[in-house]
């Protein structure tokens, strides 16, 4: 199965690391879009997400499936991760035993940093990731743009063939995990 970046970007700019990303790693692009945060409206609705963290629903071009590696890459924004990747985490949640994130931003405001992004993603994602990389605004701009993305994708190739995936879980739904685990145990006769 070829691994897949999967992405969201509002400006671009995460959109134009996951595309060398792909290349390096000969993956699959796969945009998350956001509909909802079209026009007028959807300026108010992004902002209502980014305070509330609220869940917009995304298009995911084209769908997803299980892979051996997926890399997820988002904005930061408002130190936290742009709302349509929470979205997107809980779909890929059971489409891979191995996850890696990646968020690009602007990175000059101490206030605003980056790390919290990539923890709300962990979280998101259900499991610990492989690795989680930050990609500022000024190394993006630099002559060594092209040498850190490829850093980045040799690191991954390398955990790739170091680390064993983890089996994919499907997400529960219906039966919570402690009904399915009475209905698997049976019980002695005469109780209940
Ligand atoms: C609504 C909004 C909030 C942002 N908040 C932050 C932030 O808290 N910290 C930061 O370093 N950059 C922040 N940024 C800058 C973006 O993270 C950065 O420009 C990113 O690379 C944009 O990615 P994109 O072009 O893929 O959308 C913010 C941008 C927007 C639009």
């Amino acid at each position: 199965m070829r691994p897949a970046v999967v992405y969201y970007s509002y400006t671009g700019k995460t959109k134009s690391v996951a595309i060398e990303l792909a290349s390096q790693l000969g993956a699959d692009l796969i945009e998350a879009s956001c509909p909802a945060y079209d026009g007028l409206f959807g300026k108010l609705r992004q902002a209502w997400d980014v305070i509330s963290r609220g869940h917009p629903p995304i298009r995911l071009e084209p769908m997803l499936d299980a892979r051996d590696l997926i890399v997820v890459g988002a904005p930061v924004w408002g130190a936290k991760a742009a709302p349509p990747v929470l979205s997107m985490l809980l779909r890929i949640r059971g489409k891979s035993g191995r996850i890696a994130l990646f968020v690009t931003c602007d990175g000059s405001v101490p206030t605003s940093p980056p790390e919290p992004a990539l923890d709300e993603m962990e979280r998101a994602t259900g499991c610990r990731v492989l690795t989680k990389q930050v990609f500022r605004k000024k190394e993006l701009k630099s002559e060594d743009r092209g040498e850190l993305i490829l850093e980045f994708a040799d690191d991954l190739k390398f955990r790739m063939s170091v680390v064993t995936p983890i089996r994919p879980q499907p997400v529960a739904v219906g039966r919570s995990s402690v009904e399915r685990a009475n209905l698997a145990t049976p019980r002695p006769s005469g109780t209940q």
